[in-house]
Parts: structure tokens; sequence; C-alpha cells
């Protein structure tokens, strides 16, 4: 098997009893195939909730379809697994060989234009599904067949995109639902239980830092051990003692930095930031909106629709900028922690929080008293620029343009949030946003 050849080779001085047995290589498949299922799935019960209306709906340039996002992921395994790998694959249709790429100038001919995408009515919702399913249908075929090293590889690389764009999906259909003056909510159900429950004293946690290792580190060569190119290598770095917040920062906190004239006090923001303040007319975090109703005189509106703030107070702030952050941190005579502090504090815990395994769908109360809430209800903003980290390479080809080609211009988010799916997210998991954007769920932790 010319797989096999290819292995030998790639495994240098490694000896065929390195190698999988047949027995190993079926259970790697069929757990593929199940992941595979499963993920899936979940992008088909996320559109469940949404008419054919909802998913053609593109509420401003940063967001897609959802629609879209069904096609755009298909799109990726018909491109980067069935075109390559299995021999007799007949496209679904050809067209959508462009109009569902996203940005990879490898593939091909240059994609239409991002903004462009709620102008596509046809195909239809109906096309596209059928379009996923006839896709899933030759996945299982090429899955069927014995293991491709790289094939299998590429089919997790695709999972976990998938995973991204089910977080998006509900990132956009958040900022549409909020510009529709019906303000539906996305999911039935209030967000009831959180009002007087109260936030956990903030505690600070001393670490000591020292010379540590940051960086995915597991078997990356197993196809079920999954990483982004920009985790890797692994490598030392030295750090100095430092503070860490034991929780996110409330809306309370943020509606005290608020009252206090936080956005109208140039000397605690950076100058990109006191700009964006004045371009944007900024006065809160985005879906806040002034409502006399409630007692706090704001409101939030959330995929449960909206809530009084008054409700949301012991909640974490949510949907602010990296500016905003560091505004805050400033004003509380704080800073935000790097991303090496970040993950150094996180792969000491658990990964585990309000992911959207819990279908909340919106950031919630923290408990405990060690370093809490490190993982899920909002992604954190640090401190730290995206680059890439000492020897990094990006995936071959067309794959390294998912991480590498954003390392420019943008800021390090860590942990993962309340739509991001609990098996998507690690503690060496390094999101990254421009820092005026506050679109997605994204909040911040103090440390000193
Ligand atoms: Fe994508």
């Amino acid at each position: 098997m010319s797989v096999g050849g290819v292995r030998l080779a790639a495994l240098g001085g490694k000896s065929e009893a390195d190698l999988p047995t047949p027995g190993r290589r079926r259970d790697t498949m069929s757990m593929l195939d199940s992941k595979y299922r499963a993920v899936r799935s979940l992008t088909h019960s996320l559109a469940a909730n949404l008419s054919a209306e909802d998913q053609m709906v593109q509420s401003c340039p940063e967001a897609s379809p959802v629609k879209w996002h069904q096609a755009h992921t298909t799109w990726f395994f018909e491109t980067f697994v069935l075109r390559p790998f299995l021999a007799d694959y007949k496209p679904f249709r050809e067209e959508f060989h462009r109009l569902f790429n996203d940005y990879y100038i490898s593939p091909g001919e240059k994609p239409p234009e991002k903004h462009l995408r709620a102008c596509f009515s046809r195909p239809s919702l109906d096309e596209v599904l059928a379009f996923r399913t006839y896709v899933d249908g030759e996945m299982g075929r090429l899955m069927a067949r014995p293991v491709d090293e790289e094939a299998s590889k590429r089919t997790m690389l695709g999972l976990n995109h998938e995973q991204q764009h089910q977080e998006l999906m509900l990132t956009d259909i958040k900022h549409a639902f909020f510009l529709n003056p019906l303000a539906p909510a996305y999911e039935q159900g209030s967000l009831d239980g959180e009002s007087g429950q109260g936030m956990p004293t903030l505690r600070w946690h001393g670490l000591e830092g020292g010379l540590i290792e940051i960086g995915h580190g597991e078997k990356v060569e197993d196809p079920l051990v999954f990483c982004f190119d920009n985790e890797i290598p692994r490598h030392k770095v030295y750090l100095e003692p430092f503070r860490i917040a034991s929780r996110k920062v409330t809306c309370r906190e943020y509606l005290e930095f608020i009252s206090d004239d936080g956005y109208a006090r140039a000397e605690l923001w950076l100058s990109d930031g006191w700009e964006t303040v004045k371009l944007t007319g900024w006065e809160a975090p985005l879906y806040w909106e002034r409502d006399p109703a409630d007692k706090t005189g704001w409101r939030v509106f959330t995929l449960r629709g909206w809530h009084g703030l008054s409700l949301l107070l012991d909640t974490p702030v949510c949907h602010i900028s990296f500016f905003e952050a560091d505004a805050f941190a400033r004003w509380r005579g704080c800073r935000l922690p790097t991303e090496t502090e970040w993950e150094f504090a996180a792969s000491q815990e658990e990964r585990s929080g309000n992911l959207l395994d819990a279908r909340r769908l919106h950031p919630a109360t923290a408990g405990g008293e060690r370093v809490d809430q490190l993982f899920g209800d909002c992604w954190e903003w640090t401190a730290s620029a995206y680059t890439g980290y000492p020897g990094y390479r990006p995936f071959p080809g067309a794959l390294g343009e998912c991480a590498g080609s954003f390392m420019s211009g943008q800021m390090v988010l860590r942990g993962g949030s309340c739509v991001t799916p609990a098996d998507h997210v690690r503690a060496t998991y390094r999101n990254f946003s421009q820092p005026w954007t506050r679109f997605r769920f994204t909040g911040m932790r103090l440390a000193a």
C-alpha cells in the first residue's frame, strides 16, 4: 500500500513495530467515523431552530449566512479530503468549488467577495442540505477503506474547522437577530436563575513562573490527537512571578467602569482604542442598550432574547474589544495576562466550564476557590500579539492558510466561550482577533 510506504519514509528511524496494528487502524477509523457523525449532526441541530429565511441573513460584513456556513464546511471536506483521496469521487456540483471557498488562495479561482454572501439565494437551502448529505455519504465510503494517515489528519482538521464554524453560526445569527426589530430569540427559555446568586469574591492567585513550557506537546502523529499548527512547537519560556484573578470580570464591575466615565477618559485608553471610541461612539459593550425599565438602566441582548442587565450583573462581561478590556484593566490598576501566563495557569486546571454542550448560550456565574472559569463563558483577551511560536511551520499547502496567514495585527484570545464545542478547546488553543472587534463572545480576566 503506497500509504504504508509514505508512513515508513515519514517515520524515519522508527521500526515497523511502532506502526499501528490492523486492529488499531480499524479502531482509529471507527472513532474518526463516530466523531465525524457527531460533529456534522451538531451543525444540523444548531441550524434546526432557524428558518430558510433566517439562514440567508448576513447582518454585517464580518458575518456569514448560516446556509453559507453549512455549505462551506462541506466544501472543506470535498476540497481537501474527497477530491485528493477518493479516486472515483465526483464533485456534487463543480460550481460549488469556487462559490463556497472562504479565503483560501491555493485551491484556485478567487472566491466571491465575502460581503455578497447574502445575495446567493441559489443554491437553495434544500440543495445545500443535499450537498451535505452527498458529502457525508462519500466521506463514509472513504472512512470505510483502509486507513490513509493524511486523509485521516485532514478529516480531523475538517471537523475542527467545522466546530469553529459552529461557533460562528451562533455568533452571526445573534447579530442578525439583534438588528431585527422583532428581536427573535434563537433559543426559547430565559436566563432566569442567575439573579441573586452573586459572583464569588475576586481572589488573587500568585504563581511562581520560572522556566516553563507552553504549546501542544502530545503525539500529533496520532490521527486522533489534533492541534492547529499555531499551537506547536512546544517550547520553553521564562515567566516572571505573576498574579492572576480567580475569575473573569463581571458585568457589575464593568458597569462601575462605565459609571466612572470610563468611555470618556482618554488617559485610560491606548491611542488606537481612543480613536476607535471617538469614531464609533461606543459607551458600553456590544449588545448593551439603554433601558429605563431595568434598575441598572441597561438591557442586554442574548441568544435567548433581551434581558435586563440586573439579571446578568454577576455574569462575565462579554462582547468587549481588546481596547475596552485593556482600558478596563488600566482603570483597575491591573493589566491583561499574557498568553503564556494564561496557558501556565490553565494547564494546572481541569478543562471544563460553560461551553456549547451546556447549551446555556450565555456566560454564567462562576464558582470555586481556585483560578476558575478559564474555559468557556467568553474568550479572554490576552496582552499578547498573535505570532508564530519559535520554530513555527504552517501546515503544508493551502491548509497553512488556516492560522498562519493571520499572524499580523491580531491579539490572542484564550479559553473558548459558551458557544464553543467542549471537545474543541484546550489549554494550548490559540484563537485571535483584531483589537477593535467585539462581535465574538469575548471578555477578560485581570492579571497583575
Ligand atoms: Fe472556514
